[in-house]
């Protein structure tokens, strides 16, 4: 479903160059649960925004439902963000604006579903991700953990092909850390929605169904793993 082909990218920081990423070749099928897994600097960020659309790699090509990246201007990226692409952030990027429905229903509205059908899918998600009751809180009113909750929300609520993560859990204590990503497991489970999301934790890492090792812009292990 993403094809990632020999991609590179490189930062130009006045005089220096950063390689950010070397040379990655990676498949990500239909309802995995992949992880990346590297240190800090290892350009697990980079591949995620290369995936997201959000970035162009320096070479290569990245293919997401067998169409190339590279060949679409920035109004054909952003529609494919947006109806096929979900994010979750470390810092979870709510509206803060927003109640935790509002942050969820606007998702869904810009694809332009509303009336009856906005209003079911939204309290149905949020309801799935356990904040019922908490529909009209605004982010500052929640706990990280909640936070993160409504951001899962928003991303699986437009039934997207692939929720990408990055770091995910980075801001909250490791238990809620493990709430989060057991969520995500059982929605994955339970609508096929593909999931990515990178860590440096050794906790979060063992949750993927795959997992990916990065260092220093390099794949340096991809293994299956018993479920
Ligand atoms: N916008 C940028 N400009 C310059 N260098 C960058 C930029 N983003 C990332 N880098 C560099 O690219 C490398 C990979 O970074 P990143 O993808 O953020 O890694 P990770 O998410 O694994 O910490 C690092 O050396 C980092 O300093
Ligand atoms: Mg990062």
């Amino acid at each position: 479903m993403i094809r990632v082909e020999k991609v590179t990218k490189d930062y130009t920081v006045g005089q220096t160059v950063v390689h950010a990423l070397r040379g990655v070749s990676l498949a990500i099928g239909r309802g995995e649960f992949l992880s990346i897994a590297g240190p800090s600097g290892s350009g697990k960020t980079t591949l995620l925004n290369l995936i997201g659309c959000l970035d162009k790699a320096t070479s290569g090509e990245i293919y997401i439902a067998e169409e190339p990246v590279s060949g679409k201007n920035r109004k054909e990226l952003a529609l494919l963000r947006r109806q096929r692409l979900g994010f979750v952030f470390q810092s979870f990027n709510l509206i803060p604006v927003l109640s935790a429905y509002e942050n969820v229903s606007f998702a869904l509205s810009l694809l332009g579903v509303d009336g009856a059908e906005l209003e079911d899918r939204t309290n149905g998600i949020l309801a799935e991700v356990g904040l019922q009751g908490m529909e009209t809180r605004l982010p500052g009113e929640l706990s990280g953990g909640q936070q993160q909750r409504v951001a899962v929300a928003r991303a699986l609520i437009k039934e997207p092909d692939v929720v990408l993560a990055d770091e995910p859990t980075a801001n909250l204590d490791s238990e809620t850390g493990r709430e989060i990503l057991e969520l995500m497991l059982a929605l994955n489970e339970k609508h096929g929605t593909t999931f990515v999301f990178s860590t440096h934790d050794r906790m979060v890492m063992e949750f993927g169904r795959r997992l990916i090792r990065l260092h220093d812009g390099q794949i340096t292990a991809d293994e299956r793993r018993e479920s």
